[in-house]
């Protein structure tokens, strides 16, 4: 099984990360140090998760401590909608460095394919939001190929894009996303993105691998699904003498995808990266392929789908 996925270039991105969305300030530090204590080498973080400052100083101690060096992380970031525009790009990016206190990154990804208007975290209202007219993908893009030109990242990227925004972003750049960061999970397989990344060469990353249990009440739906309760990872864990978290990392592991499970936990932390070790047998597989739904923990809709918001779910995900 692969252990990272390689770039073009001969990089390699590590293919369990370290997850930070949702690991509160008071807590990401102790996380990050200790995650790299035990061998993670890959950490994914964003502007918009509001604890780059906290993940910079644990990266800077466990660096100027000798327990790693900056050439064996994998650190990635994301441009926030507030950013989107050629000419915001760069300065958000920076932003970002300095925050993490680092002079370059290994992945920035743009977050969500949707522009808001400058300074805006979350939308409260349309007036919030900036047309795909006013701020277009492909000059969002454009400044990201400038910050590989300008030696800010090594590679550049996308989140939650699909088929059909990642077709007409080919269409236009200069340089290819390299990598595509979606949720996925046993119930949200997303096979049609699958083999159309896997023909672009665009790696994926699994984010939401174990069912995000700690997202905020806002972003969930009363009858959600547990995913770390379905009845058949039970039997699975059960039969391989793991836990069902770790059959849900391992099952991406198994696919050639990358994933980023979120942990503040010491034992977790380990139990997660122990998952990349676990091999499921054909039959594992075929057993947890019949258990997707194309059901997402993580729609957007309360996010995005606001009164006077120019898009819907369909326009989203370009899919039911
Ligand atoms: P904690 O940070 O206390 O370990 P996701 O990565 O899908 O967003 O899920 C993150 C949630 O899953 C967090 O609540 C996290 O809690 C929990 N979690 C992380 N690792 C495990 C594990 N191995 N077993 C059970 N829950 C886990």
């Amino acid at each position: 099984m692969k252990k990272a996925l390689e770039f073009l270039n001969g990089d390699q991105m590590p293919i369990v990360g370290l997850g930070t969305w949702k690991s509160a300030p008071g807590e990401v530090y102790a996380a990050v140090r200790e995650a790299i204590r035990i061998g993670y080498r890959h950490i994914d973080c964003a502007m918009f998760y509001g604890n780059e400052v906290e993940i910079g100083n644990a990266l800077r101690d466990a660096i100027s401590e000798g327990q790693v060096t900056r050439k064996e992380l994998w650190i990635t970031s994301k441009l926030w909608g507030s950013d989107h525009g050629r000419d915001n790009v760069e300065g958000a990016l920076r932003k970002s460095l300095r925050d993490i206190g680092l002079d370059y990154l290994d992945l920035y990804q743009i977050h969500w394919p949707i522009p808001l208007k400058p300074g805006v975290g979350l939308p409260s209202s349309g007036a919030d939001f900036l047309s795909t007219a006013e701020a277009p993908i492909h000059a969002t893009w454009e400044g990201m190929e400038a910050a590989v030109i300008a030696g800010l990242t090594r590679h550049i990227g996308v989140s939650n894009f699909s088929v059909k925004k990642l077709r007409d972003l080919i269409s236009h750049c200069k340089i290819k996303p390299e990598v595509n960061q979606v949720e996925m999970h046993p119930l949200l397989q997303q096979t049609e993105l699958v083999t159309f990344c896997a023909t672009q060469g665009i790696h994926i990353t699994a984010w939401s691998p174990l069912g995000s249990t700690d997202r905020p009440d806002f972003l969930k739906s009363p009858n959600a699904p547990t995913l770390l309760d379905n009845p058949v990872i039970h039997t699975i864990a059960q039969l391989k003498g793991c836990t069902p978290a770790q059959v849900l990392i391992a099952w991406h592991v198994n696919r050639g995808i990358s994933t980023i499970p979120k942990s503040v936990n010491p034992s977790r932390l380990r139990e997660n990266l122990a998952a990349a070790e676990i091999m499921l047998s054909p039959a594992d597989m075929e057993q947890i392929a019949g258990l997707d739904q194309n059901y997402r923990f993580i729609d957007g809709a309360s996010i995005w789908v606001i009164e006077g918001s120019p898009w819907t779910l369909q326009t989203i995900w370009d899919a039911p």
